[in-house]
This record gives structure tokens, sequence and C-alpha cells, in this order.
């Protein structure tokens, strides 16, 4: 390409190193409309002739039909997706092709076409998101009157129903959406295109003309900006962190739920795995990849970051490396949700299991001390009385349930026999009514509430 300039071709190792044909290739279809976009505001101005767009656009349209029917293959010499199409596109048109490019530079060609793809992709991701969500809102529905174990420092806390700590991930899966939304309308909001390689152009282009072939909502208004920025990767990558930091707490929870030591779900065989020499194993290796995977995507974002952190004005070649970190994160996220909303949507839960850690644990204390409360103790005093009769009852192995009423009247004679249905786990629960309380009633209200709003 720029054989002018140059009296010896690039040596091969480093020709390997400089090309990102390899990674940029699947931003074909995305390079191909906006060439097609900028040859038609290139005629519109008068800068190209009505023969010379037809040419180009028909010819790239070819190439596009070509490569979806795997004619033609990314296997030459091209350094990046940009010259593959250019060259491809000279190499079936002649001199035409050779017009593409004026007023245009891979600068801006490459801004314009990772927003046009990453655009489309957040689509595919979200989709994908909403199919969790609704394996989620699946089992919180089925499993709305279950009773289970509420923790907090992973000590049995207060009770809840089952479903509603399925729905607190539903909540976090709401907000990725919202934030992968707002990524994609800022990356949208500014069509780089017209940039050029940093300083504009001369020429009497049309950038608004650009800009809304490609269903931009406006250009970038300035050109240096428009092609050093790579915020919209940053910000993207961003919120996929967010959302595998969401899937990875999940996941450690289908973890923890399906050992032995808790046995709240059974995850299905087909996302499960054995072991090679225990033969009684039944491992959670997908939940236990998505945990892992979220590293990487972090390290992605950090990659990035630190990429970006000390470059010049305007764009450098180590700008490069945008692309293989978002399409790795991008790439994992898919996988990771793809193979979470199956395996969410066949688990089964046991409601035996987590109704039996639930009468353990003393989770029905503050409810003992909320008895006294309305009784009209003041809470402080009904705290130290409750947390007394709970050591009196690790002392003689029983439990709040059944503690004779003879020793609760020890130590008020507040407590009479009603306090027993006061605090049996199915009042505990179905009487956290408050709004996003943990009852089935607003198990039931959020999952309306989040069905409503998609
Ligand atoms: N392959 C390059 C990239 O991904 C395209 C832009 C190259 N521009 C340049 N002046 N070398 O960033």
């Amino acid at each position: 390409m720029w054989a002018g300039r140059f009296q010896k071709a690039l040596d091969k190792k480093a020709d390997d190193f400089n090309s990102s044909l390899r990674f940029d290739c699947r931003m074909y279809a995305q390079d191909i409309r906006g060439s097609i976009a900028h040859a038609t505001m290139l005629e519109s101005v008068g800068i190209l002739s009505k023969e010379d767009k037809d040419l180009i656009i028909n010819g790239l349209k070819g190439i596009l039909s070509d490569i979806e029917q795997g004619v033609l293959t990314f296997d030459n010499e091209a350094e990046d997706i940009h010259m593959f199409v250019e060259a491809e596109l000279t190499k079936r048109i002649g001199d035409a092709g050779k017009r593409l490019h004026t007023s245009r530079s891979r600068n801006d060609q490459v801004a314009v076409d990772i927003r046009l793809y990453l655009r489309d992709e957040a689509e595919n991701v979200i989709a994908l998101i909403k199919d969790v969500l609704s394996a989620l809102l699946d089992q919180a529905e089925e499993n709305a009157d279950v009773i289970a174990p509420g923790y907090t420092h992973l000590q049995r806390a207060q009770p809840i129903s089952f479903a509603h700590q399925l729905l607190a991930y539903a909540m976090m899966l709401r907000r990725d959406m919202g934030r992968i939304r707002d990524a994609v309308a800022r990356m949208n909001a500014e069509c780089p295109l017209g940039s050029c390689a940093l300083a504009g152009t001369t020429y009497p282009i049309n950038r608004d003309m650009t800009a809304e072939l490609l269903d931009f909502d406006g250009v970038s208004l300035n050109s240096i900006d428009g092609v050093s920025d790579r915020d919209f990767c940053v910000e993207l990558m961003s919120a996929f962190s967010i959302l595998m930091m969401h899937l990875s707490r999940l996941s450690e929870e289908l973890i923890l739920w399906s050992s032995w030591e808790f046995k709240f779900i059974d995850l299905d065989d087909s996302y499960t795995t054995g072991s090679s020499i225990m033969p009684q194993k039944k491992n959670p290796d997908m939940a236990e990849l998505i945990r892992g995977k979220t590293g990487r995507v972090y390290g992605n974002l950090m990659g990035l970051l630190t990429t970006l952190k000390g470059l010049p004005l305007a764009y450098n070649k180590d700008m490069q490396e945008d692309k293989e970190a978002v399409f790795d994160s991008l790439d994992t996220v898919k996988m990771c949700l793809e193979v979470l909303a199956p395996m969410l949507a066949t688990m089964k839960v046991n409601g035996k299991n987590t109704y039996r850690a639930a009468q353990k644990g003393f989770i029905n204390a503050t409810d003992l001390a909320d008895y006294l409360v309305k009784k009209g103790m003041p809470f402080r005093a009904a705290y130290k009385i409750v947390g007394t009769i709970v050591a009196e009852c690790i002392d003689k192995d029983c439990v709040l349930d059944n503690l004779p009423l003879t020793d609760y009247q020890k130590h008020s004679d507040l407590f009479t026999e009603d306090l027993y249905a006061e605090i049996s786990l199915e009042t505990c629960v179905n009487k956290r009514l408050s709004k996003g309380g943990a009852s089935p009633q607003s198990v039931r209200d959020q999952i309306q509430a989040i069905k409503e709003s998609l």
C-alpha cells in the first residue's frame, strides 16, 4: 500500500506483529457498511462520479456476499480489515476502488467500525441477559413459597422466601442492561467519520449525511477526539465487568448451594461434570468457569485502561490493542450468559433442605425481639433478653420454637402462648410485607414489576 515511500517490504515477523486482520476481520460487515455510506456521501458532494460510486457500492456488496458465503476468506496479506476490503475492491473494480479512501483515514474508519460492531453486539448481550432474567423469574415464581435462611457474613440471619434471593440477582441484571444501554447511547451519539487522519479535511464533505446513513445521532465535534476516543470501549467493558461480577456472585452461590454442606439446589446433569477418579462427584464446573472468567473480563478492562493512559493525541498504534480486549470480553460475557440461562432454568430447588436449614441458627430471634417490642418493650431491652434466651437454648440444645413458655416467662411476663405462632418461620417470612421485603407477596410484586419494566 505504501510502496511509494518505502524501498523494502516489511520484515515477515514485523508484518505478523503489526497485522490485526486475524481479529478485526470480524468487523467486515461494519467496515463495508461504513464505506458504502462514505462513497454515497462523496458522490453527493461531487467528489465521486455517479459511475464510480455505483462501481464501488456494487463491488462492496459483492465482497460482503462473498465473505458471507465463504467464497472470500481473510487469508491474504492485508494489514487489517480496512485495507483488506479496499485492496479486494480495487482488485475487482480497478481505479474506482482507489478513489474510495478520498478524505478518509483508517483512523476515523476504525473508530466508526468498532462503534457499529459493538452497538450491534450490545443488543445481543442484552437479549442474552434477558434469557437469564427470565430463567430467574421462572424459578422465583415457582419457589416463592419456599422458605430458606437469608445470610449475612455467611451466617444464617433471617428467614426469607428463597425466591427473594434469586430476585436480588434479577435486580442486578436489570441494572446491567441499563448500563449497557447507556454505554451504547453514548457510543452512538457521535459519528467520528470525517475526522480523517486527525485534522479533518479540506474537501467539502457532509459528515451529517454519513452519520445519518450509519444511524448515529450526531457527529463528533473535534476531529482529534474523534480518532483517539476509545471511551466507548472502556465504558462497555466496565459494564461487562460489573455484569460479570454479578454473574460470579450468583455462580458462587450456585456452587455453595449445590454442595453437600447446603444441598439447597441440584444442578442438572447437563451443566455439571464428573471426576476422573472420584465416582461420586458431580461438579459445578460451569458455575466455576463463570466465576473464573470474571477475572479475565476485569483483566481486559484494566489492560485497555493501561494501554490508553499514556497515549499522546491523536491516533497511536497502541490503540489497535482495543479490539482484542473488547472482543474477548464480549465473547466471554456471551458464552457465560448462554450457559447460565439454561443452567438456571433446569436447576431444582430443594425446599425441604432450605426449610431444614432455616430451622437451625435462631434465625427467628429478631422476630422474637419484635414480638416483645410490639407488646411495648423498647427494642434494645428486647434485643438483650432474646440474646440471653438464645444462649440458654444453646445450653439446653433446643431452639426458640420449643423452649417451654415457663422458661420464657422467667425473662419477661410479656411472653404468652401466642409467641410460638409469632416466631414460626411461616409467620416470619409471610409477614415481611414491607416494600422490597422477603415475603412471597413481595416476591410476586417484584416479579410483576420486572416483567412490566421489560
Ligand atoms: N488496524 C488499525 C487499528 O486497529 C487501524 C488503524 C490504523 N491506522 C494507522 N494509521 N496505522 O487501530
